[in-house]
C-alpha cells in the first residue's frame, strides 16, 4: 500500500472530507467529519459514521465500493454545502466548484488532493446501548445513531 500523508487524529473534524458512493449515473456524496483509518484483519482500512436519515446511507448499503476524498481549505465552503443540503432534493453538487471523477468501481472529485478508494468489507448500526450516556443524549436524541461501515483501502489517489 503507498504510504500517505495525513494527520489522522485531526484531519477529519478539522478539516472534514467527503464520502461518496455510487455510479456515473447515480452516485451521492455528503461532508464527514468523524472516521477513521487503520488495520482490520491484516488490511488497511478507512472507517466511516452514516445516519440513516442521509441520502448517501442509501448508497453505502447498496454499493460494494466508496471513496473518502480530501481537499484543500480553498474547498471549504463546497463541503459546508455538501454538508448541509441533501442529494434527495437536487443536484448539490452543481451547487459547488467540484467536479466529479469516474473511477472504475466508484466516484471522486478532481479537486481532491487525496481520494481513498474502498471495497466495503463491514458495516454496523452502532448501539446505542453501548455509547457513553453523554454521548446518547447529545448526539442521538432523535434516534438516527451511525451505521459504521468499514472498507478495505484498495487504492490511493494523491494529486
Ligand atoms: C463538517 C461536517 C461533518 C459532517 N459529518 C458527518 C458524518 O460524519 N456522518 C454523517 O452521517 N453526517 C455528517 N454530516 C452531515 C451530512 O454531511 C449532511 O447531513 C448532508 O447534507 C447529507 O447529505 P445527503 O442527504 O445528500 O447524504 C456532516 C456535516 C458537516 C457540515
Amino acid at each position: 500500500m503507498k504510504r500517505i500523508d495525513i494527520d489522522i487524529l485531526n484531519t477529519f473534524q478539522q478539516d472534514a472530507a467527503l464520502l461518496t458512493a455510487g455510479t456515473k449515473d447515480h452516485f451521492n456524496t455528503m461532508t464527514i467529519g468523524w472516521g477513521g483509518l487503520g488495520t482490520l484483519w491484516n488490511k488497511p482500512v478507512a472507517t466511516v459514521y452514516v445516519r440513516p436519515s442521509r441520502y448517501t446511507y442509501e448508497f453505502m448499503e447498496n454499493e460494494d465500493y466508496f471513496t473518502v476524498s480530501f481537499y484543500d481549505r480553498t474547498y471549504r465552503s463546497d463541503l459546508a454545502v455538501l454538508g448541509t443540503v441533501s442529494g434527495r432534493d437536487g443536484d448539490k453538487v452543481a451547487q459547488t466548484s467540484l467536479t466529479p471523477e469516474f473511477l472504475d468501481n466508484s466516484v471522486t472529485f478532481k479537486q481532491a488532493r487525496l481520494t481513498l478508494v474502498c471495497r466495503k468489507l463491514y458495516r454496523q448500526d452502532m448501539d446505542l446501548a453501548a455509547m457513553p450516556e453523554d454521548v446518547q443524549r447529545r448526539a442521538y436524541a432523535d434516534g438516527d445513531v451511525h451505521t459504521a461501515y468499514i472498507g478495505e483501502v484498495v487504492d490511493v489517489i494523491e494529486k
